[in-house]
C-alpha cells in the first residue's frame, strides 16, 4: 500500500509556486494577491480560510481576509464582491462556503468576475471546464488530479466510482476524469444517495473517490484488492480523548480499506492540503494572465 501523501506533495507544489513568485518579483512584476471573504464564525470554515491565508504568506503572495458577521445581508456581501471585482490589485478571490442560510449561494457565486474566480465555481468556468477550454479548475478536483499524476496512478481505461455529486467535488471530478487528460480517460460512474447497488459498483472500481461527507462510510468489504482510494471527507467527530474535543474523520474506514488498497489518501494530510495548493496555483495563473 502506497500512501498518497498530500502534505508532502502540496509542500513540493508550494515550493514550485514560491520559486515562480520570486522570479516575478525579480522581473519587477506584480506580486500575486488572493482575497478571501468569510461570512460568520463556523469553526471549520475559519480554520480553512486561515490555512489559505497562511499558505499565501508561505509562497510570497499578498493576501486579504475579509471577515463579515453572520448577520451580513446578501446585498452587503454582493457589494463586497463588487469591490473585489473592481480592485486591480486583487488577482483572485474566493467566498468561503457554506454561507448563512439567508444568503443565496448561487447568486453570490455568479457575482464573482469569472477572471478572478480562482475557486472555479462561476458558471462560465464550469462551462469552460466541461468543454475542455482553459479555465480555473475547482481546487479540490484539481488537487486530486495532481496527486494521481504525481504518483503515476494509471487512470486510462479504469473504472472510477465517484460517491457524491456535489458542485464542488463529485460533479466536476466526474467530468474531469472522463476527459482526455493525463489523470483522465477513465470510465466514470457517479453514485449518490439514490444509488441502489453501491457495494457492487464499488467492488468493480479500480479507483474510488469518496466525497459524500459521511465519516468512515466506505469499508473494506466494499472494495477490491489493488484499488486506489481518494478520501475527500473531512468531518469533525466528537472525541473526548482529544484536547480539542474532536477528531477529523474521512469518508473512508482507513484501517479496513487500506489493507486492500494499492494507493490511498490519509485524512488529514491527503486531499485537504492539495486543495489549498491548487488555489494558490490558480491565483498565480490569474496574476500571470493580468
Ligand atoms: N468550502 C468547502 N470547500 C470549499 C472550497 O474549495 N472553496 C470555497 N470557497 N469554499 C469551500
Amino acid at each position: 500500500m502506497i500512501l498518497l501523501d498530500g502534505k508532502a506533495t502540496s509542500n513540493q507544489l508550494k515550493e514550485e509556486i514560491a520559486a515562480s513568485v520570486k522570479k516575478l518579483k525579480l522581473q519587477g512584476k506584480k506580486t500575486p494577491h488572493l482575497a478571501a471573504i468569510l461570512v460568520g464564525t463556523d469553526g471549520a470554515s475559519m480554520t480553512y480560510v486561515n490555512s489559505k491565508v497562511k499558505a499565501c504568506e508561505r509562497v510570497g503572495f499578498n493576501s486579504t481576509l475579509i471577515e463579515l458577521p453572520s448577520e451580513t445581508t446578501e446585498e452587503q456581501l454582493l457589494n463586497e464582491i463588487d469591490l473585489l471585482n473592481k480592485d486591480v490589485d486583487i488577482d483572485g478571490f474566493i467566498v468561503q462556503l457554506p454561507l448563512p442560510k439567508h444568503i443565496d449561494e448561487q447568486k453570490v457565486l455568479m457575482a464573482v468576475n469569472p477572471d478572478k474566480d480562482v475557486d472555479g465555481f462561476h458558471p462560465v468556468n464550469v462551462g469552460k471546464m466541461t468543454l475542455d477550454l482553459p479555465c480555473f479548475l475547482p481546487a479540490t478536483p484539481y488537487g486530486i488530479l495532481e496527486l494521481l499524476e504525481r504518483y503515476n496512478v494509471e487512470t486510462s481505461g479504469k473504472n472510477v466510482v465517484i460517491i457524491g455529486r456535489s458542485h464542488i467535488v463529485g460533479r466536476p471530478m466526474s467530468i474531469l476524469m472522463s476527459q482526455k487528460r493525463k489523470a483522465g480517460n477513465a470510465t466514470v460512474t457517479v453514485a449518490h444517495s439514490r444509488t441502489k447497488n453501491l457495494k457492487e459498483l464499488c467492488l468493480q472500481a479500480d479507483i474510488i473517490v469518496a466525497a459524500l461527507g459521511i465519516p468512515e462510510f466506505l469499508t473494506g468489504d466494499m472494495v477490491k484488492e489493488g484499488v486506489t482510494i481518494i478520501d475527500v471527507g473531512i468531518t469533525r467527530v466528537d472525541d473526548a480523548t482529544k484536547k480539542r474535543g474532536y477528531r477529523l474523520a474521512g469518508d473512508v474506514h482507513f484501517e479496513s480499506v487500506s489493507k486492500k488498497a494499492a494507493f490511498i489518501t490519509p485524512v488529514p494530510g491527503g486531499v485537504g492540503p492539495m486543495t489549498i495548493a491548487m488555489l494558490l496555483q490558480n491565483t498565480l495563473l490569474a496574476c500571470q494572465r493580468n
